[in-house]
């Protein structure tokens, strides 16, 4: 739904503002969806309020390029409240809540241009609306607005400040550019926080992609072979989510650190050639391409289901699915059933994209809660530090990463202890030994 709306702001002044969204109509459930969401983001809701006094954000344009989810329509009327003029776009075709982007577009007056299930060709129309904007800042999930820009949008390059980026693949693209010399602006590595990857990552993909899966198929965990690969911090969630849900979970690794990790944490690491032989269920979590290909596909035991909780759809070679298959359909919504010659059925859920967002609800509040508190004063601080802030991939300041957690912890009414002199002298001391 193409639309262009007159919107008046909280000064009563009036401006037009384009969007796309499935359908407008939807935005009272989305409302609601939101309120709930952030009912569960204390820490967020901190900075909100900081952000509605101090205006740290005022005329400051924003695009965002995120997962259309709840949380982060919180994240969206945080930066507003701190004055900033925001467009949004989705940074996956599967993974928009059409009811919250229809939400963010009438009832906060956010330019929002995404629709679940979109195709490439819309994906990059949305993108570019966003980038239509003029951007001081982006905020991306994936570093799609920052290639873009660098490749195809350089006239952009001159009134951008910086950007700030959300996920693990998004600062490895950047930290390439960044080697390569071509990358025009800082950018700040949201993903690499600790308040961000240490749950966002581990505990949020954990609990949401055992959700994408269940919600999907309906099927049971325990008892099952449950083959992981990649033993990141994802992966490490979703390897111990499963085992907890009663599975046996078996890793694929090829770096001989996480994979000797894995298997003190008492799971079997094999290739994948092998674990392909006994899998019931896969999940790849790698950032890397081909990881399930048709060297496997026809070793999959019959049922297989197969699924991808990594940012890009790459993880899963599905063209050579298609390609090897002797049969393909749609056997239930984020099921599609592919038989093979040899009789076997293999289930690729959510079409290799982000299960835990295509077909559930991505990971819950309380955990994107730090992540967005991340976001929200990274883009504070490059406002504070505009100018300063010489080119490269740069960590969210530790004092930043320490003050959300400090913030998490209050929130969960948990109290812990402080040095005491004593303790402080003797940390700090290199005299007193054995
Ligand atoms: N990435 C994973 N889960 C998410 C969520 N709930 N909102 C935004 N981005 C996400």
């Amino acid at each position: 739904m193409l639309g262009t709306t007159l919107y008046i702001d909280k000064l009563g002044e009036y401006f037009t503002m384009n969007y796309d969204v499935k359908d407008i109509n939807l935005a009272e459930k989305g409302q609601l969806r939101i309120e709930w969401a952030a009912q569960n983001m204390p820490v967020l809701k901190q900075i909100k309020d900081r952000f509605e006094k101090e205006k740290p954000l005022a005329g400051v344009r924003l695009a965002a390029c995120l997962h259309v989810t709840t949380e982060t329509a919180y994240l969206m009327q945080t930066l507003k409240a701190g004055g900033a003029e925001i467009a949004l776009c989705a940074s996956n075709p599967l993974s928009t809540q059409d009811d919250v982007a229809a939400s963010l577009v009438k009832h906060d007056g956010i330019p929002v241009f995404a629709i679940k299930g979109e195709d490439n060709q819309t994906y990059y129309k949305h993108l570019n609306s966003v980038l239509d904007t003029k951007p001081m800042i982006t905020m991306d999930d994936g570093a799609d607005l920052v290639s873009s820009i660098h490749s195809e949008r350089t006239n952009l390059l001159a009134q951008i400040l910086g950007g700030t980026e959300e996920t693990t693949t998004g600062v490895i693209r950047l930290s390439s550019m960044a080697k390569d010399g071509v990358l025009k602006f800082p950018i700040i590595a949201v993903n690499d926080a600790f308040t961000k990857h240490c749950f966002d990552n581990r505990y949020g993909t954990g609990q949401s992609t055992l959700d994408g899966i269940i919600r999907a198929t309906n099927r049971m965990l325990a008892g099952s072979t449950f083959v992981v690969c990649g033993y990141g911090w994802c992966g490490r969630g979703v390897a111990s989510r499963a085992e907890g849900m009663g599975a046996n979970v078996v890793v694929t690794e090829i770096d001989p650190l996480k994979a000797l990790e894995a298997t003190m944490d008492g799971y079997r690491v094999m290739p994948i050639a092998e674990a392909a032989k006994i899998g019931d269920f896969f999940v790849t979590v790698t950032g890397d391409c081909h990881v399930i290909n048709k060297d496997h596909f026809l070793t999959l035991k019959d049922g297989a289901i197969i699924c991808n909780s990594g940012h890009f759809d790459v993880e899963i070679d599905v063209k050579g699915l298609e390609a090897t298959c002797v049969r393909k359909r749609q056997i239930r919504e984020f099921v599609v059933e592919y038989t093979m010659k040899n009789g076997h059925r293999i289930n690729l859920l959510g079409e290799g994209r982000l299960i835990n967002l295509a077909a559930a609800e991505g990971h819950p509040s309380s955990v994107m809660d730090m992540s967005f508190a991340n976001q929200s004063l990274s883009a504070e601080h490059l406002v504070k530090n505009k100018g300063k802030m010489n080119i490269g991939v740069y960590k969210v300041p530790d004092e930043l990463d320490k003050e959300i957690a400090r913030l998490k912890l209050i929130s969960m009414g948990i109290n812990i202890d402080v040095l005491t002199t004593e303790q402080e002298h003797y940390l700090n001391s290199w005299t007193s030994g054995t």
